[in-house]
């Protein structure tokens, strides 16, 4: 495990032990996931969904990792339909049967950080909802396929804006991936897109020891995005539906380690 560079920065390169550390988080991030896909259902309050996630952290001896972030006031991201990221869970917010509904979890174990999302219908939802719900966890999953030593953030990028884009949909610009360690968010960025010239941030190569946060935002309808008047939700331009999946994943010698999974 060596060291890497990006501007000057060193980007953090972990240890075994973090590692280990940061799949015990992701454990438990994957396990409240779990409960929070059962209690989906229609006439549930986000706000409670909330409870239930920060409750199953803290009795797991975590915490939170997104309670506090910069100021943000809860444990879930709560993203309903058009809601692309960092949507606040409200107890006047009951999902409906034909929603499709994201949440965007942080969860903090001795110092290591674990962020995964996902996104599920609510009841029964139309085929094209589920077609944007599988696409992106499809390009996704592409994207962490790509990871490994000597590949680079260009190759996560590309893989996942072609399977998205082949489907019809846009990729979110706005927002990117991350590297994650004792921060939530540390070097390098990992946009889900790629673009000519910042060879910075495209040619930077993986090296065994990383850890990164692959979250494409995908929306049915154009990429754009903007910011609601509250500060934090972020909607689709056009008001069509967008979709979230992420996963935490470790570079290793033999390839990858997905960490946020059960
Ligand atoms: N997973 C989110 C991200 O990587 C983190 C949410 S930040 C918070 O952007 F402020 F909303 F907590
Ligand atoms: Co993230």
């Amino acid at each position: 495990m060596g060291k890497a560079f990006i501007r000057g920065e060193r980007t953090l390169v972990k240890t075994r032990a973090e590692l280990d550390t940061m799949r015990h988080a992701g454990r438990i991030l994957a396990q409240t996931q779990q409960r929070l896909r059962e209690l989906a259902q229609p006439g549930a309050n986000t706000l409670f969904l909330d409870q239930v996630a920060e409750e199953t952290i803290r009795e797991a001896g975590a915490t939170p990792s997104f309670k506090g972030y910069n100021g943000y006031p809860a444990t879930i991201c709560a993203q309903v339909n058009d809601v692309v990221v960092h949507g606040i869970p409200r107890e006047d917010e009951l999902l409906a049967e034909g929603d499709i509904f994201g949440v965007d979890l942080g969860v903090c174990f001795e110092g290591y950080h674990g962020d995964a999302a996902f996104t599920v219908g609510v009841g029964e939802i139309d085929a094209e909802a589920q077609r944007l719900l599988d696409v992106t966890r499809e390009a996704r999953d592409l994207g962490i396929e790509q990871v490994r030593p000597g590949a680079t953030i260009r190759d996560i990028a590309r893989a996942v804006q072609e399977h998205a884009e082949a489907a019809g949909f846009g990729v979110v610009r706005a927002l990117v991936g991350h590297g994650i360690g004792s921060s939530i968010h540390e070097p390098p960025q990992i946009p889900n897109f790629v673009e000519k010239g910042n060879r910075a941030v495209y040619g930077l190569k993986l090296e065994s020891g990383m850890a990164l946060a692959i979250e494409p935002m995908i929306n049915a309808g154009s990429a754009d995005v903007y910011q609601d008047s509250d500060g934090w939700t972020v909607r689709t331009a056009d008001g069509s539906l967008s979709a979230h999946f992420e996963h935490t994943v470790a570079v290793t010698d033999e390839g990858h380690w997905i960490l946020t999974e059960p």
